[in-house]
């Protein structure tokens, strides 16, 4: 299956990504519930929701979501390094937790995934909607906390 063809596949259903020992596993697409927003206490990066294809950053007053697909060649799943970057398995591009490229062959930020706050402070993140660039400011783009 050519590249286009896979991303056209997989749109509105559970998309493949490949592991660094190159095993396929699947990602979540829609709304994924992550849990009470006065749960994330810490700040720096989360990796519990890896297998929905996405990190959650806590910064100092807001919540995120960076997509865990790579840029460079989107079907590769990203690795947590540390605290402070995140990195690609297959060519080594590396991330900071705003997104933004440290270390080609990645030239494009990842992607930032709507999120949410219910009135019962619930957060859920919608990995099927990316925000545009110019809007990393604005909801959905982040959810403000305390
Ligand atoms: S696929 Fe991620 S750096 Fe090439």
């Amino acid at each position: 299956m050519k590249r286009r063809e896979f991303l056209a596949a997989s749109a509105g259903c559970a998309c493949l990504l490949f592991t660094k020992s190159g095993r396929a596993e699947t990602a979540a697409t829609g709304p994924v519930k992550v849990g009470a927003l006065k749960s994330f206490t810490k700040e720096g990066i989360d990796d519990r929701f890896l297998k929905d294809g996405f990190f959650l950053v806590r910064g100092k007053d807001r919540l995120y979501a960076l997509s865990a697909f790579c840029t460079h060649k989107t079907e590769v799943r990203l690795a947590k390094s540390g605290e402070e970057k995140i990195i690609c398995p297959r060519h080594k591009a590396q991330f900071a937790l705003d997104g933004s490229v440290t270390r080609p062959p990645a030239k494009r930020k990842l992607d930032r995934l709507a999120i949410t706050v219910d009135d019962k402070g619930e957060v859920t993140v919608n990995t099927s909607k990316k925000i545009d660039a110019g809007k990393h400011d604005e909801a959905p783009a982040f959810v403000k906390l305390g």
